[in-house]
């Protein structure tokens, strides 16, 4: 592992005049489903979310069914399409459900497009105005990894709920919150060999910076192995972590994902929580599945990562793990994947200090995951 100057804030090392792309956080992230009124659904009563907007023919909009949800802020997009002949039927029909749009606020949306489309970034969207009677909303988007999409959104002349076409969705079925904040990073597979090329599109493109680097001696188990590298901007307010596969004695997980994603995709969106014990309970409470890490793990971990403020016995009971790095300590828990394809699933995650991603946990982690690997007969 390197990590890019030890200690120092991204910031301090990567001043604002120098980031041709300054990124205020993740706007949303809208996922293609099979059945969005169902996942909207799901994602509210498991994970707490709440309704925002919606809109489908109701609201003019002929070819598809949008469902806002948020908590906190964390706002999801859950879209179906209403027809075959319909791109988005496509995308599911080869994907599965998954992410399609990661969406970034900026303050310039028009600036964002020419900055990195000029610097060879794949347009998706040019810069369109979307106007209601809450005013104007600029997006604008490109392409990056597999069939996935950054947009742009610039909303400071909107005081819309959520966006142009959209209309308040207003629901008498609110599930509590779970208490999950924002999103804290975003992670994107990789095809074999393809790591570089996408370090060189999120460093050229975008302006981000490899900030840190695991090979497959960090995080090979007896079978699988990849490679990662986290990307992050000037703010360090956006992670894009992305893994690669590497040579094992079998299939890794990357690998897995991407034979039943067919290509490159989301891997996995970690959501922050100021308290993950009672995150986590609530959502195994309401049928979220976490993956299970033997409690021998829990053995020597207050040697591995010393004192830390939270019980043992809640952390083993619910199966969270602990890692740290030089500022400080998280504590993560991955869930089972989201849809019967084994691809994208959501990591919680509370960070005390640390900023990096879980290094130490890697190994038990992967364990764990091959372990279901193995019952899916794709090891
Ligand atoms: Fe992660």
């Amino acid at each position: 592992m390197s990590i890019t100057a030890p200690g120092k804030s991204i910031n301090a090392i990567y001043s604002q005049e120098t980031d041709f792309l300054p990124l205020q956080g993740t706007d949303y992230v809208e996922f293609y489903v099979g059945n969005a009124k169902q996942a909207a659904h799901f994602y509210k009563t498991a994970f707490g979310f709440q309704s925002l907007a919606y809109a489908g023919p109701e609201t003019g909009v002929k070819d598809r069914a949008s469902y806002a949800i948020r908590q906190n802020k964390l706002t999801f997009v859950l879209t179906t399409p209403l027809r075959t002949d319909n791109i988005l039927a496509d995308h599911i029909y080869k994907h599965g459900d998954g992410i399609k749009i990661i969406a970034l606020k900026v303050d310039d949306a028009t600036d964002a497009w020419q900055q990195t489309t000029s610097r060879g970034g794949k347009s998706y969207l040019p810069p369109i105005t979307l106007t209601d009677e809450s005013g104007d909303l600029i997006m604008s988007g490109i392409h990056t990894y597999g069939e996935t999409v950054h947009l742009f959104i610039e909303r400071k002349n909107y005081k819309g709920v959520f966006l142009p076409g959209y209309r308040e969705w207003k629901s008498d079925y609110n599930p509590e919150s779970t208490g999950l904040q924002y999103v804290d990073h975003c992670v994107g597979n990789v095809g074999w060999n393809q790591m570089n090329t996408w370090v060189k599109f999120y460093e050229e493109v975008m302006g981000f910076r490899n900030i840190l680097s695991f090979d497959d001696a960090d995080i090979s188990t007896e079978y699988s192995a990849l490679m990662s590298k986290v990307m992050s901007n000037g703010n360090g307010f956006v992670k894009f972590p992305i893994n690669e596969p590497a040579e094992g004695k079998k299939k890794s997980q990357v690998e897995e994902y991407l034979d039943f994603y067919n290509g490159e995709g989301c891997q996995h969106v970690a959501l922050a929580t100021n308290n993950i014990l009672e995150t986590v309970t609530a959502l195994q409470k309401r049928g979220v599945e976490f993956l299970k890490i033997p409690s021998s793990y829990y053995d020597d971990l207050l040697q591995r990562v010393g004192h830390i403020d939270e019980d043992l016995a809640p952390l083993s009971e619910l199966g969270i793990l602990v890692d740290k790095d030089e500022e400080g300590y998280l504590l993560q828990i991955f869930s089972k994947p989201m849809e019967d394809r084994p691809t994208l699933f959501f990591e919680i995650i509370q960070r005390k200090g640390a900023r990096s991603f879980g290094k130490g946990n890697f190994k038990a982690l992967f364990e764990a995951i091959e372990r279901e690997q193995e019952m899916r007969g794709n090891l």
